[in-house]
C-alpha cells in the first residue's frame, strides 16, 4: 500500500519518492553505482570448450529467438537503472559481471537499502535452469524479469506499465524496440529483449571442461580425487546431476527441489507453514514473491508454490559452475566458504528437521577428501574469471583455517541420525 507522495524532477531525471507503511522510505538510499557493461559481461561463444550445444538450442524458446541486436537491447536493459522507481537499482546492481552475476552478499539490497531474504544467485548458465529462483517460482526468464522490477524492495515501480512507460519516453530505445521487434516498446517485449540477453550468458571454457575433453593436465591430482568423491562417497551426484548413474558434466543440477536442511533451525517452519495456506491458495505471483523475498515465509522454500508437506523447506539444486567465485552460499547466503558447505554435508544436517532430504546422510569425509572436493569445485571456475578464482580460493582457505563453524566431527563419522516425524495437522 504505497501512497506516491513526492514527485521531483531533477536534471530531467524523475525522482519517485515512496511513502507509506512499510516501507523503507526513509532511509537513505544506499545504492552503490549501477555496474558497467564491460568485457565480461557480453555474450558467451558457443565455442567455448564443454558447452552443450544441442541443450543450448534447445533452452531457446521459438517465440523469442536469439538475434544479435535483441541480446544488445536486452543487455542496456539489463544495466539501465531507469527500470527501478527512482532511477539507482538496475538488474546488473544485484547481478554484477565482475562477481559472476551476483553481488556477493548472503542477501541482496535493493531500492532504498532494502534487504530481502534471499542471496542471488548468478545468471550465467541461467538458460539451462528448468524453473527460476531458489523456489522455481517463475518458469521462463521471461516471466522471471517481470518480478523484480515490481518487487519493492527491489526495483520497486507499482507495476510494468511504469517502467515500459520510462523505456518508452527514451528515443533510443523507440528505435532499438522498432527495430527488433517492429513495433512499439511493450512490456512483453522488453521481458523478451532481457531474457534474450540472459540466454547468451553461458560459461564453460573451465580447466575441468579441458580435462573432460581429454587433457589430462588440465587439472590436479585433488580436484580427480574430488571429482571421483562427487560421485561416489560424498553423494554429491545424488542431486547434483541430471541422472545418479551416469555422470553429468554439463550443469551439477537436478532440476530439482530437496530439504537439505538450510535456515531449518532458526525458523519455526511448521507454524510458518501454516501461516502460508492463505496465501498459496490466493494464486497471487506478485504476493507469493512479496512472502519469498521479504517475510520469514522465505524459509518454506518450494512449499511456498506447491503447498505440499514434502516441499516444506526445500529449495532448487543450483547449478555448480563457477561456484568458487559466487558465494557466499545457500538460498540465504549462510555459509561463507566451500568448506563450511562441505562441512554441512559431511555431518548430514538433519537434527530437527523432519522433512529432510533422505539422501542427505553423515559422509564420513576426512579433511583430506574436503580438500579433495573443494578442488573440484574450484576447477569449475570459467577462464573469464580466474583472476577471481585464484583470489577468492586463497581468501577462502585462509578463512577456513582459521574457523570452522559448521564442522562436527563427531557427526559426520557417527551414524545416521533418527529423523523426527512432521508434526501433525
Ligand atoms: C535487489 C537485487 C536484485 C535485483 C535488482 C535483481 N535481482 Fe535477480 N535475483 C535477486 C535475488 C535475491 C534472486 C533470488 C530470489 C529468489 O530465488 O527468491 C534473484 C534471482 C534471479 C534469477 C533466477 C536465477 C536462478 O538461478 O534461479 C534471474 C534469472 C534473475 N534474478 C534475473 C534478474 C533480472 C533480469 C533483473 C532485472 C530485471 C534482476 N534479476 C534484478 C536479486 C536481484
Ligand atoms: C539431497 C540433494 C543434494 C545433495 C546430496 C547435495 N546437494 Fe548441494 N545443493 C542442493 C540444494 C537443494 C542446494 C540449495 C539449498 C539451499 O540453498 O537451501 C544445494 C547447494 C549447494 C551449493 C551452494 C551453491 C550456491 O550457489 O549457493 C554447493 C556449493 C553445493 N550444493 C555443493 C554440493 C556438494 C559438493 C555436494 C556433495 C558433498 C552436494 N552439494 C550434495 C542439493 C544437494
Amino acid at each position: 500500500m504505497h501512497t506516491r507522495s513526492v514527485l521531483a524532477c531533477v536534471g530531467g531525471l524523475i525522482m519517485i519518492v515512496l511513502e507509506g507503511a512499510g516501507n523503507t522510505a526513509s532511509k537513505k538510499a544506499t545504492q552503490p553505482p549501477i555496474p558497467r557493461a564491460g568485457p565480461l559481461a557480453q555474450p558467451g561463444s558457443l565455442q567455448q570448450v564443454g558447452v552443450p550445444t544441442d541443450q543450448t538450442r534447445a533452452v531457446i524458446p521459438p517465440d523469442n529467438p536469439q538475434t544479435p541486436e535483441k541480446i544488445a537491447l536486452g543487455q542496456k536493459l539489463f544495466f539501465d537503472g531507469r527500470l527501478s522507481a527512482d532511477g539507482t537499482v538496475a538488474c546488473a546492481s544485484c547481478h554484477n559481471p565482475e562477481r559472476a552475476f551476483t553481488d556477493g552478499k548472503p542477501t541482496s539490497v535493493g531500492i532504498h537499502g532494502g534487504v530481502g531474504q534471499r542471496n542471488a544467485p548468478t545468471i550465467l548458465n541461467a538458460l539451462y535452469n528448468k524453473t527460476q529462483f531458489w523456489d522455481g517460482r517463475a518458469k521462463t526468464l521471461e516471466e522471471q524479469a517481470a518480478l523484480p522490477i515490481v518487487n519493492a524492495i527491489e526495483m520497486g515501480q507499482p507495476n510494468l506499465n511504469a517502467a515500459v512507460a520510462r523505456i518508452a519516453g527514451v528515443a533510443e530505445y523507440q528505435q532499438a524496440f522498432s527495430r527488433v521487434f517492429g513495433r512499439p516498446v511493450s512490456g512483453p517485449d522488453l521481458l523478451r529483449a532481457i531474457a534474450s540477453y540472459e540466454r547468451s550468458l553461458i560459461s564453460f571454457n573451465s580447466p575441468f571442461d579441458r580435462f573432460i575433453a581429454g587433457n589430462e593436465n588440465a587439472i590436479g591430482d585433488a580436484a580427480k580425487r574430488g571429482w571421483e568423491l562427487f560421485n561416489t562417497r560424498a553423494r554429491c551426484n545424488k542431486c547434483h546431476a541430471l541422472t545418479e548413474d551416469k555422470r553429468d558434466v554439463t550443469n551439477f543440477k537436478d532440476d530439482d527441489f530437496h530439504n537439505i536442511g538450510i535456515g531449518i533451525i532458526k525458523h519455526n517452519v511448521a507454524a510458518l507453514a501454516r501461516k502460508a495456506e492463505q496465501l498459496v491458495n490466493s494464486g497471487d505471483a506478485a504476493a507469493v514473491d512479496r512472502a519469498a523475498l521479504q517475510t520469514n515465509m522465505s524459509a518454506l522454500g518450494r512449499f511456498l508454490i506447491t503447498h505440499k508437506a514434502p516441499d516444506i523447506a526445500s529449495f532448487k539444486t543450483p547449478n555448480l559452475r563457477n561456484v568458487l567465485v559466487t558465494g557466499p552460499y545457500f538460498h540465504d547466503g549462510s555459509q561463507v566458504t566451500l568448506w563450511d558447505v562441505m562441512d554441512h554435508y559431511n555431518k548430514g544436517d538433519g537434527v530437527q528437521d523432519p522433512w529432510l532430504d533422505e539422501d542427505m546422510q553423515p559422509l564420513a569425509l576426512t579433511e583430506r577428501d574436503i580438500d579433495d572436493v573443494v578442488a573440484f569445485l574450484a576447477s569449475l571456475t570459467s577462464d573469464e574469471y580466474k583472476k577471481q578464482g585464484v583470489k577468492e580460493l586463497a581468501r577462502q582457505r585462509a578463512l577456513s583455517r582459521t574457523q570452522r563453524p559448521q564442522r562436527d566431527t563427531a557427526r559426520a563419522f557417527g551414524p545416521k541420525p533418527v529423523q523426527p516425524k512432521p508434526p501433525g495437522p
